[in-house]
């Protein structure tokens, strides 16, 4: 899979993607991630990027001719990538949009910076808006690393093991259960007994009930859309969860 992403800050984006994960990702060929500096599209000699809004108000606002000509040399580059742009603005990211993501060959994403992006780049240039909080950032950038992040880790043969993902936080619908090593006890704290004997089923069924418990308790929104299978749903009525179920089962209720 390819990532473009056009910035005015492209220092930003170098350290996060020279470690860990994505970093592999990309010495393996798993992924290529090329930056492009607006600026370098820009006119004249002070290659200005940004200009007062028409209507006057606070705050500068990213002129739409230089975004243009950094997406016709991505597109020349590397034709049919879907163009998104980072902006509070924008659809809510979520792990299904990631997956989304994850099936597409080329991604080009737009980080936009002070107090926006003329209308005209959002109505002409970009396929896509995407938001990754209702907060604001200072810029896109930020946001575009965890949409990398979050795509890179999807896509086949990044994670060491195979089935990693699917069993994640929000990959089920809820959250993820909770996790040991060592030392057995810490801070007075034993690990779950059950965590330690090698009793595969128990094990399965003790994180099923654990992820639901946290689920309910923090994210009860979340088990709406949650389909459990007949044998986890026998296991949550059989621990007093059955009203997890009530609200995966409830009309309406995705
Ligand atoms: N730019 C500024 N804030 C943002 C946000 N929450 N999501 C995506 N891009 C942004």
């Amino acid at each position: 899979m390819r990532f473009d992403i056009l910035t005015i800050f492209p220092d930003l984006l170098v350290s996060p993607l020279r470690e860990g994960i994505i970093r592999r990702a990309i010495d393996d060929g798993k992924v290529e991630i090329a930056t492009h500096n607006i600026r370098d599209f820009a006119q004249g000699r002070h290659a200005v990027t940004d200009d007062r809004p028409f209507g006057g108000g606070e705050g500068m606002v990213m002129k739409p001719e230089p975004i243009a000509a950094a997406l016709a040399h991505v597109e020349h580059e590397a034709p049919g990538g879907l163009v998104v742009l980072l902006t509070p603005q924008g659809r809510a990211f979520d792990q299904a949009m990631a997956e989304r993501f994850a099936g597409l060959a080329h991604l080009v994403l737009v980080c936009g910076r002070y107090e926006g992006v003329d209308e005209r780049v959002r109505a002409h240039l970009v396929h896509e808006e995407v938001s990754i909080g209702d907060y604001i950032l200072t810029g896109g950038e930020l946001a575009a690393l965890v949409l990398v992040d979050a795509v890179t880790r999807l896509l086949p043969g990044v994670l060491g093991h195979p089935d990693s993902a699917p069993r994640d936080t929000f990959s089920w619908g809820g959250l993820k259960y909770p996790q040991y090593t060592r030392p057995r006890v810490f801070n007075n704290e034993a690990v779950p007994e059950v965590l330690l004997n090698g009793d595969h089923a128990a094990i399965a069924e003790w994180r099923l009930v654990a992820a639901v418990r946290q689920t309910m308790e923090r994210r009860p929104e979340l088990l709406g859309r949650i389909r459990f299978l007949p044998t986890e749903e026998r296991i949550l009525k059989k621990h007093g969860l059955g009203a997890a179920l009530g609200r995966a089962a409830a009309p309406g209720g995705d």
